[in-house]
């Protein structure tokens, strides 16, 4: 409320002077060399520049400030009691209430001066306004209004004579004879404008804008654009934007002020503004996750990804070398195929031993042997039975079953039976095939034609057609009785 009337009034105020203020009216001022006697000191003081008066324009107006004579340098500062934002400074420089033309004496004594703005007594901390280089005596303005744009405390006027030549027409010594130094601006902070009526754009730092555009000096933290309307983005942040957002999550921008990450860290980073990267040992979200020890560097991997360098150690499989080989694999890189362990088991992940023993028919280690030595089945503990062996074969490894025919006097798949001695051969009358069928208790056996022998030299008429005795025919189930009764 009390803001807003404040405001109000500084409108009326500047509506009423319709203009910029004079912010240096009666402050306080300071020159160099002071007219040395004491009268003169006093009616030619460095205040008298700020005194508001300029009607009459001699040494004995009262209204001029004059510094002391022979000087090489002359200097004169106003100090506004603040910093202030200035659009010019309004010189009326001293005439004798004379023609200011190029026979009026002052005029080479006001060649070559300068204005500067700064926040210091020392105006080379500040930013020179205006320099006169190229005046005559005939072309030097007076009065004349000097644009400065700046934001500051101390309005310094300066001239001087040190050096060895100078134009034609410049004074011999230097001077600020300085009749009056308006320097308009806005007397209210966070104004601009003719009027100073418009407020400063919100987020210029320090609520400082330039006094007729109103573009902001500098942004508030995490603006920025002439009028910092912007908030820092494309992954920057702070004063001016300039810093660079950390690795935030799914590369979100972080916020716009202190750099932070709203959604955390992404993978490898971590701290508040997720600037840090994981040490060499940890990875993934927040560095959370420790490296695998069976990285074939222990503890050493990608920190976004966790991927081992170098790979897994033997029996490890993975981007992060966390599983053991398994699926009948082992070994490095899992690429090893598991022998034929007991009931398809695992093999040992690292070396392939089958810990629980090997698979029926298989031996070794890995179990990676086929059963030999004439044996067969679980241990290779059975050994084979009576085959007929052509070719330096065994039975198989596995179900020790012969490779053909049993050798003479056995039968059976294992060929461990021996052979039938009671068998019938029947005749079988209805496809004009003969047939054997051998009769042991309830089992039969039936045979292709004995007597047509088949290549390779195979054993068929090795049966004995017997005729079934009595006691046999005891044995033969009644379904095969039928058969031969059906037969006969
Ligand atoms: C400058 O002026 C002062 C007083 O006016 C005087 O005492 C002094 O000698 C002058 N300095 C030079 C270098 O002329
Ligand atoms: C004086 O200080 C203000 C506020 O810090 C700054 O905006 C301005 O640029 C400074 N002026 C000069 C002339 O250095
Ligand atoms: C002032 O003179 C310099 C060279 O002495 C020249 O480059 C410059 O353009 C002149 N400026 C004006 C405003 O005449
Ligand atoms: C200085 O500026 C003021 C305001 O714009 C104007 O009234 C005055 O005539 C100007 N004086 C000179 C010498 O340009
Ligand atoms: C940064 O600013 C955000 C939003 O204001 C806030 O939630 C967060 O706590 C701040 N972080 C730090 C480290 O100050
Ligand atoms: C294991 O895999 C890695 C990467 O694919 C390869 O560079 C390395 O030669 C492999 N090692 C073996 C023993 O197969
Ligand atoms: C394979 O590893 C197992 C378990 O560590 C061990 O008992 C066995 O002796 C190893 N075999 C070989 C051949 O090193
Ligand atoms: C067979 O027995 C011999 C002698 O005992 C042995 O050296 C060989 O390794 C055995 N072979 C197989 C396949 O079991
Ligand atoms: C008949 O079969 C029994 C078992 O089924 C067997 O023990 C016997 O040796 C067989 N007899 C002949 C002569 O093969």
């Amino acid at each position: 409320m009390e803001k807003s009337l404040y405001v109000l009034m500084v409108l009326l105020f500047s509506n009423l002077c319709n203009g910029y203020d004079n912010l240096a009216l009666n402050k306080a001022t300071w020159q160099q060399h002071p007219f040395p006697s004491q009268p003169e000191e006093t009616l030619w003081g460095s205040d008298k520049a700020v005194d508001g008066r300029y009607s009459d324009l001699s040494a004995l107006g009262g209204q001029c400030t004059i510094s002391g004579n022979g000087n090489s340098t002359a200097e004169w500062r106003v100090d506004l009691g603040g910093v202030f934002s200035v659009h010019y400074v309004f010189i009326q420089y001293r005439t004798d209430n004379l023609a200011w033309d190029e026979n009026n004496g002052y005029t080479s004594r006001f060649l070559g001066f300068s204005i500067s703005i700064s926040n210091t007594t020392n105006k080379n901390e500040g930013v020179l306004c205006f320099k006169d280089k190229n005046h005559t005596r005939a072309t030097i303005p007076n009065p004349v209004n000097i644009t400065c744009r700046y934001h500051g405390r101390y309005i310094i006027y300066y001239n001087d004579r040190t050096q060895q030549s100078y134009p034609v027409g410049y004074s011999s010594y230097a001077y600020n004879e300085l009749c009056e130094v308006k320097v308009y601006g806005c007397a209210t902070l966070g104004y601009h404008g003719a009027s100073c009526s418009l407020p400063c754009p919100q987020n210029c730092q320090e609520n400082r804008c330039d006094i007729v555009e109103g573009n902001c000096l500098g942004c508030i933290i995490g603006y920025r654009g002439p009028t910092c309307n912007d908030k820092c983005e494309g992954n920057t942040y702070g004063m001016e934007c300039t810093q660079v957002c950390g690795t935030c999550l799914n590369g979100e921008q972080c916020d716009y002020v202190n750099g932070s990450c709203p959604s955390g860290c992404d993978k490898g980073t971590y701290g508040d503004k997720c600037e840090k990267a994981c040490s060499g040992d940890h990875y993934g979200y927040n560095c959370q996750d420790k490296c695998s020890i069976h990285c074939f560097v222990p503890e050493r991997c990608d920190r976004v990804t966790g991927q081992c360098e170098g790979g897994c150690q033997v029996g490890w499989k993975g981007t992060t070398c966390d599983t053991k080989c398994d699926g009948g694999f082992y070994g490095q890189n899992c690429s090893k195929v598991c022998g034929y362990c007991w009931r398809k088991d695992q093999c040992q992940f690292m070396n392939g031993t089958c810990l629980n023993g090997c698979d029926s028919g298989y031996w070794g280690e890995r179990c990676t042997k086929n059963c030999g030595n004439n044996t067969y089945g679980p241990g290779c503990s059975e050994t084979c039975g009576n085959c007929l062996y052509l070719y330096g074969e065994q039975c198989h490894h596995v179900t020790g079953e012969c490779p053909r025919d049993c050798a003479a006097g056995y039968q059976g798949k294992l060929c461990i039976e021996e052979e039938l001695i009671d068998s019938q051969q029947i005749r079988m009358s209805r496809n004009g095939k003969r047939r054997v069928i051998l009769f042991n208790n309830s089992k039969y056996m039936d045979f292709p034609d004995p007597e047509k022998k088949t290549g390779k030299g195979e054993r068929q008429v090795r049966l004995s057609v017997v005729n079934l005795n009595p006691s046999l025919m005891k044995m033969i189930s009644p379904k095969i009785l039928l058969m031969k009764n059906m037969l006969k």
